[in-house]
């Protein structure tokens, strides 16, 4: 394929982790692009806030610190936004749309709050606008979802898509580390970020599930819809004692479609150590898609990082500049074309499992099993791990309840004196 090796010409806002690694690529690979595109691509402008900086494998006469240098560039036919952050980027894409510019963006943030009012302005354009890079890193699940399982109706995803978490969950289960401990390992090998709370709170992972979401079940679902639980309260007991009942303890985001609306939540989970989701270790990120027509399939991979996000980038540039050279730009549109409720929380049911410690004489486990029945939860399995000064150490582990119900009972162990507290409270798969 070539098409008189015409040049199209992009510009790249951001050269942090993610943007030296697409320049890297687009650099490398040159001759590649040309035959898997039939055209050259050329960066044209490299955006950054401090253009003083020196930066490392860059030709910095392609540096500017002004967005009107690429926006008011009629020759720059693709923006590659990788900044972060709300603001500028969402007015930065929306220039760039406006002007006709085909726009490729890591930017969870962004999609997960204003995913809508980008895609209008691509859609009023006929421009691409693609945005692999944004949940899961390197691991292809956006164009999967839109295109390759197209032919399905979507009723359920579950993922693990922080690698920051995960590596800290693993390193607290493997090696017995504590959670700050496992912090600062992850801070140590660059997986958490300075501040590490949009990840260990699980609102990372909270935007990549609204993300997915909304394609998966067509119908648009916002960051706010999400519930969000992060690792923070997750105790090295927590993890011995899911371990005894054969469990490992995962962030997990979970969708699904009901018959009366979407249910979509990022909490820690227990799931059995036979799943397969619990075998993925370190900072690797995990999805597993449930579909009518294909059953289940399970994408893994890396989920962050220079070179494995910078892999996903330049995979949507490819297809952008495809769409370019064969002039059918904006071919894949919105998937939001119903729109469903999403439930709250407290509307689905699970499985809990809790730690109480507890008055250790005759009648209390009996106390505690009646609050949980009289709330309509029903225990499937209770042991007790230990006794010291009179005080018994019980695991509990419910059947499937509604939530609100579960709620309910907690708000009565509160008040009982028997109960001397309740913690360790962890949804089980
Ligand atoms: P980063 O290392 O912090 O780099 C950000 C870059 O953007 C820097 O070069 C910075 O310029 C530039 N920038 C920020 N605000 C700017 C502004 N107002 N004007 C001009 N330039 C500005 O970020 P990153 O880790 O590469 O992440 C980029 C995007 O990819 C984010 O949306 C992130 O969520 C997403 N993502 C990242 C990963 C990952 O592993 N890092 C994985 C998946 C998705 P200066 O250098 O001058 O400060
Ligand atoms: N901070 C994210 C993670 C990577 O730990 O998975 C960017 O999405």
């Amino acid at each position: 394929m070539n098409k008189d090796n015409r040049v199209i010409n992009a510009a790249i806002l951001g050269f942090g982790t993610v943007g030296s690694g697409v320049y890297k690529i687009s650099c490398d690979m040159k001759e590649e692009l040309l035959h898997r595109t039939g055209a050259y691509l050329n960066i044209k402008k490299v955006l950054v806030r401090d253009k003083t900086k020196k930066r490392e494998g860059l030709d910095m006469s392609l540096v500017t610190d002004s967005w009107s240098d690429i926006c008011n560039d009629p020759e720059i036919e693709i923006v590659i936004e990788l900044m972060g952050g709300i603001s500028p980027a969402k007015e930065y894409v929306l220039e760039a749309l406006n002007a006709g510019k085909q726009v490729v963006t890591a930017n969870k943030d962004l999609l997960a709050e204003y995913g809508a009012e980008v895609r209008e302005a691509a859609n009023l354009k006929h421009c691409d606008m693609q945005f692999e890079a944004a949940v899961a890193g390197a691991i292809p699940i956006i164009r999967p979802l839109k295109q390759s399982m197209a032919g399905n109706r979507i009723t359920e995803i579950i993922g693990i898509v922080n690698g920051t978490t995960n590596f800290i969950l693993t390193k607290m289960s493997e090696t017995g580390m504590s959670y700050d401990q496992a912090l600062a390992e992850a801070t140590r090998l660059g997986f958490a970020e300075a501040d590490p709370t949009a990840d260990v709170e699980g609102l990372d992972a909270g935007r990549k599930m609204a993300i997915m979401s909304s394609i998966a079940f067509n119908s648009r679902v916002l960051f706010s819809d999400v519930y969000t639980e992060g690792i923070t309260k997750i105790s090295a007991d927590d993890i011995r004692y899911a371990r005894e009942f054969g469990y490992v303890i995962k962030l997990l985001g979970l969708a699904k479609i009901t018959d009366d609306g979407i249910e979509c939540k990022v909490h820690p989970m227990l799931i059995p150590e036979e799943h397969p989701l619990a075998s993925v270790r370190n900072a690797n990120n995990a999805v597993f898609v449930h579909g009518d027509a294909m059953d289940d399939a399970m994408f893994m991979g890396k989920g962050a990082g220079q070179m494995p996000t910078a892999s996903a980038v330049m995979g949507d540039v490819v297809d952008v500049m495809r769409d370019i050279v064969y002039d059918s730009c904006g071919r894949v549109g919105s998937s939001c074309y119903k729109e469903e409720r999403v439930k709250d929380i407290t509307e689905s049911s699970t499985k809990f499992f809790m730690r109480i410690k507890a008055e250790d004489r005759p009648g209390v486990l009996a106390n505690i099993a009646s609050v949980l029945g009289n709330n309509g939860v029903s225990i499937a399995q209770v042991v007790q791990k230990s006794r010291s000064e009179g005080i018994a150490d019980l695991v509990i582990i419910t059947d499937e309840v509604v939530e609100k119900h579960f709620d309910d009972a907690l708000k009565v162990f509160k008040g009982l004196s028997v109960v001397k507290e309740v913690s360790g409270v962890i949804r089980v798969y």
